[in-house]
């Protein structure tokens, strides 16, 4: 079970992954108007992480006899800049969202509602390694700066991330 406060606070983050999902969207279009095939790639895997982040929390808020309640998504930029201002803002968006998912664990730990900060760690563990990801394609980013080669070769790379593993179907 969980309160009414614990319910809407995690109604909250449903809205927030599905906008990053929506982000992640927009920005893999981006990359395909740059000509930037595993950029895209990437993205579209990204996106599809999210929405494996918002089914999990919806499938929890249910789990504990919660309701779901779905908000509106906010609208995403269409434009992003230059690949490494895509990754940079991925990065910043990857900070928030953390801070987000520390504050929703300050919440469980605050009610001493135990199961959610159990649920919240796989969060908390995730959001390490998405931080982590990133910052490791932030770096060779920064090097090769506006170099095609060096683009090219970071967008092959980039093309070979594999899927998200997919949740059970409840
Ligand atoms: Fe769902 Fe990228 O955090």
């Amino acid at each position: 079970m969980i309160s009414k406060n614990m319910q809407a606070a995690l109604n909250e983050q449903v809205n927030k992954e599905f906008f990053s999902a929506y982000m992640y969207l927009a920005m893999s279009a981006y990359c395909n108007t740059l000509g930037l095939p595993g950029f895209a790639h990437w993205m579209r895997m990204q996106y599809e992480e999210e929405i494996m982040h918002v089914t999990k929390m919806y499938d929890y808020i249910l789990s504990q006899g919660g309701e779901v309640e779905l908000k509106a998504i906010e609208k995403p930029e269409k434009e992003y800049g230059r690949p490494l201002a895509i990754f940079q803002k991925t990065l910043e968006h990857e900070q928030y969202v953390t801070g987000l998912i520390h504050k929703l664990m300050d919440l469980a730990i605050e009610e001493r509602d135990y199961a959610t900060q159990a649920f919240l760690q796989w969060y908390v563990t995730e959001q390490v390694e998405e931080e982590s990801n990133v910052n490791d394609i932030v770096a060779p980013l920064r090097m090769v700066g506006e170099d095609k080669g060096g683009l090219m070769m970071i967008d092959q790379q980039l093309a070979a991330r594999l899927a998200p593993t997919p949740l059970p179907v409840k």
